[in-house]
């Protein structure tokens, strides 16, 4: 099998989002701090209507309908979730519904778990099916999935949710190229340690630097192995685009040119040079000033999406794929991916785009998307935070009480939990 990678792709985000600048007023913080500092728009978020299941049961729906690709086509899922509703049931198992209704249940694959990374795991694994000799001839889907809730305090407003599908197989015109490079270690700067909260346990500083320490690690080994690959020189200008996991959207431009400042010492261009004399937070600021033309022809386009759903944990860096592929045709174009998982796990990645992806989105569309959307006040954020806190505590026998009015049309929901923890889904 030959070009083997993304053929296709659908995605879901909740109907419902708060303006970053509204809950910068009600939290009472300093005008632009979240709007400028973490350099974000919205948030998408959910109430007690929707889990982890839900949204990737409308993401599966939503790519096998614009597909026209046949159920019994599939013969691989791989999910990457870190929102788990059961510590056994995979959301893969969640996803037969709909294969089983059309008589498929002969279909590989379960779950990856490792905060943002699952996504990633799942696609590596889908690719290496389809070229290992147990293939059996037909598609993998990657399915990612994320709530992600905040308790009160400082990171509530990094939020955010969504679900993206993708279809895998040969031929693709997203090809994934075989040079990458990751970096993992024990770590603890997010964690899920509570199993009757949805919130992690987060050391918001130490999260930052371990995201650093993985791209610069990420980065050198990936543009070493790409070098020995080709026998070539290669740096930023090397690729076309740059999609980073999105936590905030300032941090992607502070990875960039964190990017573009390693580019630097490895040409030796540092040695006499000013930078050197900088403290940690001045090289930043100039480093973002160096690369500021450079960022907004290779990553800004990739940044739509997070900027106005906030972070969707292990689709995140497929929302930011996507909204490359909205904005631009990057046709013949390299892209590198940066994916990171606290914990952590971390890998860079290279995807060549081979043909033309505008038949899956176009920007009126996509935008579309996000227009639509119903913009909700911080008090019924806090409201509908509330009810997932019910919802996550107190599972038995829950029936949900956010209005299905929220909900988008062909959207799955969470109709009911049952007196044995059943979930019963259905379709708007
Ligand atoms: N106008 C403009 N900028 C402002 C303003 C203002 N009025 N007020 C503050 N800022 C800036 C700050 O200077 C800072 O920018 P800088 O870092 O460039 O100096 C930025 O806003 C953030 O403010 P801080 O006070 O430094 O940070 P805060 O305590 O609000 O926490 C954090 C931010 C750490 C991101 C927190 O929201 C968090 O813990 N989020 C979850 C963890 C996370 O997302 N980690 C990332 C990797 S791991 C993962 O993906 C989950």
């Amino acid at each position: 099998v030959k070009d083997v990678g993304i053929i296709g792709f659908d995605f879901y985000f909740p109907l419902t989002f708060v303006e970053q600048s509204d809950l910068e007023k009600y939290y009472g913080v300093s005008e632009g701090k979240y709007t400028i500092g973490l350099a974000q728009e919205r948030m998408a978020f959910t109430g007690d209507r929707e889990d982890v299941n839900s949204m990737a049961l409308t993401a599966v729906k939503r790519l096998m309908d614009s597909s026209k690709i046949s159920y019994l086509d599939i013969g691989r899922i791989e999910v990457g979730t870190e929102s788990i509703v059961d510590k056994s049931k995979s959301v893969k198992t969640v996803l037969m519904q709909l294969f089983e209704e059309h008589g498929n249940t002969d279909i590989e694959g379960v779950m990856s778990i490792n905060a943002c990374y699952g996504g990633t795991a799942a696609l590596f694994n889908s690719v290496a099916w389809v070229e290992s000799s147990a293939w059996d001839g037909r598609f993998a889907l990657v399915v990612t999935s994320d709530i992600a809730v905040y308790d009160h305090g400082n990171a509530r407003p990094t939020g955010g949710a969504g679900a993206v599908a993708l279809l895998i197989g040969p031929n693709a015109p997203l090809v994934l190229n075989t040079v990458r490079a990751s970096h993992m270690k024990n770590t603890y700067d997010f964690y899920k340690p509570v199993f009757s909260s949805e919130y992690p346990q987060v050391n918001g500083a130490q999260s930052i630097s371990c995201y650093y320490d993985a791209l610069d690690k990420c980065y050198s080994r990936f543009i070493d192995k790409a070098g020995s690959s080709t026998g070539k020189k290669y740096n930023v200008d090397s690729f076309d685009y740059f999609v980073f996991h999105s936590p905030f959207s300032k941090l992607v431009q502070k990875s960039f040119g964190r990017l573009v400042y390693n580019d630097m010492i490895r040409s030796e261009q540092f040695a006499n040079d000013e930078l050197e004399k900088l403290s940690d937070k001045e090289l930043e600021k100039k480093m973002i000033h160096i690369s500021k033309q450079k960022f907004s022809e290779k990553v800004l386009p990739s940044t739509f999406a997070s900027k106005n759903l906030g972070n969707s944990y292990t689709s995140s860096i497929f929302f930011g794929l996507i909204s490359l592929l909205a904005m631009e045709d990057p046709v013949d174009k390299d892209i590198v991916l940066f994916s990171y998982g606290s914990g952590l796990t971390s890998s860079m990645y290279w995807l060549t785009c081979k043909k033309s992806m505008k038949r899956w989105v176009d920007s009126s569309a996509f935008f579309k998307r996000f227009s639509n959307r119903l913009r909700q006040t911080p008090e019924e954020f806090e409201y509908a935070l509330s009810l997932r806190e019910k919802l996550i505590k107190t599972p038995h026998s829950y029936h949900p009480i956010s209005s299905i009015d929220l909900l988008d049309f062909q959207t799955f929901y969470l109709d009911h939990i049952d007196s044995e923890y059943k979930r019963v889904y259905t379709l708007k």
